[in-house]
């Protein structure tokens, strides 16, 4: 556990609210917030305790600052209020995304604070899930000091998450997992709606709930390689021409991912052994033939 401490949360975004409840219930306090009008409400909802008040003066208010702000937005507030002289010596500063480096947190180190980033490998659509959904989950660690690193990984535990380190030049490589793993699951499965709509299938999400759950149940039970099943992972180019030309016909907006996820799923039966060489080349002819 870390020692008792205080959090001041600049922007209360849904990321930011659920940590500063769970660090609450750690034994730490949040003691200040600030943000907009949707960060105010979620202050006097969960976190009623807080003082809202401007950035300047919530900053000053913690031991630990949250830029729990969107991306874009983190390294214009770390400079704006490193420029109003709200970090001091001694301060950790650290900021929530997956794809953004501890550069942008430059100006706070600048004036003597540890910085770093935490990302919980995991979504947070409403506070009250991100409650329900935090035990448990990967939290990304990220800091250019050992003090940074540990500090991060002993808030990780607090949160009743598991810490892991992640170099903050890999941090873009190591988003665009969780991209594909959450977000691209998603979209795969809304590609598959929509094509059982096209085909007149009526009540399609509940028809593919089975075969999606069971499908990503052996991914992990398996490990991917062993649980890939389907035309282009046993080389069966003739399924794959009639999949593409239906495609084209009725769905010409999803050929090119169609073609995509094919190419990396006969890799995948190639590098595990189950496809040879020569019928992933004839997987490879057919899908080039599809544009
Ligand atoms: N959502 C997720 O599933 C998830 C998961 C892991 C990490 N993260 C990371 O967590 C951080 C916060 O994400 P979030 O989902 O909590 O975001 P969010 O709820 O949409 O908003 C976060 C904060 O940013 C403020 N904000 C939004 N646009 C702004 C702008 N243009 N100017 C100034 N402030 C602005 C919001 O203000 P108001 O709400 O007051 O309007 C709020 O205080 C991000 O770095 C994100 O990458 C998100």
């Amino acid at each position: 556990m870390t020692p008792a401490t205080t959090f001041a949360l600049i922007g209360a975004g849904r990321v930011a609210t659920t940590l500063g409840v769970l660090l609450e219930r750690a034994g730490h306090r949040i003691v200040a917030a600030s943000g907009r009008s949707a960060s105010r409400e979620r202050v006097r909802r969960y976190l009623p305790q807080a003082r809202f008040v401007p950035a300047t003066e919530a900053a000053r208010a913690g031991a630990v600052v949250v830029l729990g702000v969107v991306d874009d937005v983190i390294e214009p507030t770390c400079a704006s209020l490193a420029e109003a002289g709200a970090f001091r010596v001694g301060q950790h500063v650290l900021h929530l995304s997956g794809s953004m480096g501890i550069a942008t947190l430059s100006r706070a180190a600048r004036a003597g604070a540890v910085t770093l980033s935490l990302h919980p490998l995991q979504s947070f659509p409403e506070v009250d899930e991100g409650l329900a959904r935090m035990a448990g989950s990967g939290v990304a660690v990220t800091s250019s000091s050992e003090e940074g690193l540990l500090f991060g990984e002993s808030l990780a535990r607090d949160l009743g998450g598991v810490p892991f380190r992640v170099p903050d030049e890999v941090k873009p490589l190591y988003h665009a997992a969780a991209v594909f793993s959450a977000n691209y699951l998603v979209v795969v499965e809304a590609a598959a709606e929509r094509l059982l709509g096209r085909a007149g299938v009526p009540g399609p999400l509940e028809l593919l709930r089975p075969l999606a759950r069971t499908a990503n149940e052996r991914a992990f039970d398996l490990g991917p390689a062993n649980a890939l099943t389907g035309p282009a992972a046993r080389g069966d180019v003739g399924a794959i021409h009639r999949n593409l030309a239906a495609l084209s016909e009725a769905a010409p907006e999803l050929v090119a991912a169609y073609r995509a996820l094919a190419e990396v799923a006969s890799d995948i039966a190639t590098e595990s052994g189950r496809l040879p060489a020569e019928q992933r080349l004839a997987v490879r002819e057919e899908l080039s033939r599809w544009s």
